[in-house]
């Protein structure tokens, strides 16, 4: 997927493929434990950063890069990819601490929602976090996005460690309704 995706921009930001170029950048912020906390892959040596890099750079990748247009720099990635079929993709998201809390996740969500519902034709959009990742779901709840679970110990990390999952999800038709102007408020 990530090789055919074309690139998008938004004001301030381009989104990309990776690149194998890209693996310096990525493993900047993929090194840094606060950052992989709550990502299933954990924090990524060099080797894991090239792997990543490559992996993305060709057909079956699911990361896109994040290009901050100010700076020129790679400032994260988004994962986007089907999820069990066309109909419905999953969005994900991670942003370099340095620039975080600037609305870059939801303005890069944003623009793969409109592809994802646009050219895609998706039915419906899916993203997963756990509840101690408010800065991941405070971005699906600013997106529109709606809680449909929790899940109690549904994952299990390779450390033994059982996290818990909140679920959410978007609908074209609610995308659609959300963006449309109010007639006769
Ligand atoms: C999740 C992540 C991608 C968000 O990126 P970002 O560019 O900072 O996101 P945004 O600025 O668009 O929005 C973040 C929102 O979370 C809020 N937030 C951040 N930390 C928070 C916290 N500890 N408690 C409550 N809300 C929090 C911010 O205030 C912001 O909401 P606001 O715009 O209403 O103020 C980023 O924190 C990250 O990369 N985390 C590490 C990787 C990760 O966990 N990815 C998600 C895996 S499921």
């Amino acid at each position: 997927m990530a090789k055919t995706f074309k690139p998008l921009q938004t004001p301030r930001l381009l989104l990309r493929p990776v690149t194998l170029a890209d693996w310096p950048a990525i493993h900047r912020y993929m090194s840094d434990p606060t950052v992989t906390r709550w990502l299933p892959e954990g924090t990524l040596d060099e080797a894991q950063s090239q792997a990543f890099a490559r992996k993305n750079a060709g057909r079956s990748g699911t990361a896109i890069a994040v290009i901050e247009l100010a700076s020129d720099e790679l400032v994260g990635h988004m994962i986007f990819h089907p999820w069990y079929g066309h109909a419905t993709h999953e969005i994900g998201w991670v942003i370099s601490p340095g620039r975080q809390g600037r609305g870059y996740a939801t303005e890069a969500a944003h623009a793969l929602l409109d592809y994802a519902f646009g050219a895609l034709r998706c039915h419906r959009v899916i993203a997963t976090c756990q509840p101690e990742n408010p800065a991941s779901w405070s971005v699906m709840e600013k997106l529109g996005m709606r809680r449909e679970a929790h899940f109690r110990q549904g994952l299990r990390q390779p450390s033994g460690e059982w996290w818990d999952e909140y679920f959410y999800a978007l609908l074209a038709d609610e995308y659609v309704a959300a963006a449309a102007p109010v007639v006769n408020p």
